[in-house]
């Protein structure tokens, strides 16, 4: 049974590809320092799939501390590297921060890869490393532009480090640019977690329906598109998850065509905000209480994927659309909204 090493294992895109993991027959180890996630998430997983799952508290910055895992097991078959800074908005007014907690966690990672010679590498990109794009919906072939923000900036810098890795030849790894993950588990026993005010669509959409915030803000209506508010494809989560199981076994059976394939993913759909949010009125029988703000520096006008690298070579298969996306998210919410009112009365 290969052991995978999930990083940000305990956040959300980590702790839902844990479970596609173990339901997928590998056995996984996490490391995660939970500055942005919530240990809580791996009772979520055991409650999903009968199993527990170690999670290391480190912070991949502090490289003694990361190598010791390694030291630990040396049978890492893999390594599946989520743990990251992701918001746009935060990364314009921090930059430093980003770029510090981005790349030197990377680069210690990779240089632990090396050391205990692991020899399968996927990296969690992003769809911001196309900037703006002149012609949509983009392909993996796509030029890179310049990074809208400098969370894109510290992807794309991750990319040609991790490029020029492989060139060695030791390791192969993947990088699966997802456009917008969203949702949660079927079971609502796992989910995003912002800290603090959310800084994305969706937990915005479901904290403001369950009352969480008094409203929210649609950042634009005079883009250049169908309704003027910003094009984006977003995607399951659980179908994100599933696409790095894929890529890790692709890498396994040693299927890459180069030493650093890249792969979209995204259902192909472009959808604007005020289109989502429609459709998490009609999911959730909510009218939602927004109002139409300024635009947020750092946002890309429309960007959605052409998706077909992921669908005919990694047989990557989605299996959910917008309006289960809805359903997830606001059933995850409500469970939220349940346990803390249990602890409250409590
Ligand atoms: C989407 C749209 C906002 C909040 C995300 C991740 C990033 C990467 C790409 C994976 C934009 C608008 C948002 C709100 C709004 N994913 N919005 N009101 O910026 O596309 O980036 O996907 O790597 O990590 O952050 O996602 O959800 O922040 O914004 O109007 O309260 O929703 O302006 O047009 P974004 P997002």
């Amino acid at each position: 049974m290969a052991k995978i090493l999930v990083t940000g294992g305990c956040g959300f895109i980590g702790s839902h590809t844990i479970v596609d993991l173990l339901e997928n027959g590998f056995s996984v180890i996490s490391i995660d320092d939970n500055s942005r996630s919530n240990a809580f998430s791996m009772n979520g997983i055991e409650q999903i799939t009968g199993k527990k799952v170690k999670n290391y508290k480190v912070d991949l910055k502090n490289y003694d501390e990361t190598r010791a895992v390694f030291q630990e097991n040396t049978d890492i078959a893999g390594v599946i590297h989520f743990a990251a800074y992701k918001a746009v908005g935060e990364s314009v007014a921090e930059p430093i921060l980003y770029y510090e907690n981005n790349l030197f966690g990377l680069i210690n990672l990779l240089k632990c890869v090396d050391e205990f010679k692991v020899p399968d590498f996927v990296f969690s990109s992003s769809c911001t490393v196309y900037g703006n794009p002149d012609t949509i919906p983009v392909t993996e072939a796509s030029p890179i532009k310049k990074a809208e923000s400098p969370y894109g900036a510290t992807k794309q810098m991750g990319e040609e480090i991790i490029a020029n890795f492989t060139k060695r030849g030791t390791c192969s790894a993947i990088l699966l640019r997802y456009f917008n993950p969203v949702g949660a588990h079927p079971s609502a026993l796992i989910g995003e977690l912002p800290i603090g005010k959310p800084q994305n669509l969706v937990p915005a959409i479901t904290q403001t329906a369950v009352g969480k915030l008094p409203k929210m803000f649609v950042y634009g209506n005079d883009y250049p598109t169908r309704d003027g508010s910003c094009i984006r494809d977003y995607i399951h989560v659980c179908d994100i998850a599933n696409a790095h199981t894929l890529a890790v076994q692709y890498l396994i059976d040693k299927k890459n065509k180069t030493a650093c394939d890249i792969f979209n993913l995204g259902t192909g759909d472009g959808v604007t905000v005020l289109e989502a949010i429609q459709t998490f009125e009609e999911v959730s029988g909510v009218k939602l209480n927004y109002e139409i703000a300024p635009r947020r520096a750092g946002d890309v006008i429309a960007i959605y994927a052409n998706n077909e690298a992921a669908v005919n070579v990694l047989g990557w298969k989605i299996k959910s659309d917008l309006k289960e996306m809805m359903r997830t998210a606001w059933a995850w919410e409500l469970k939220i909204k349940e346990a803390e009112e249990k602890v409250k009365n409590n």
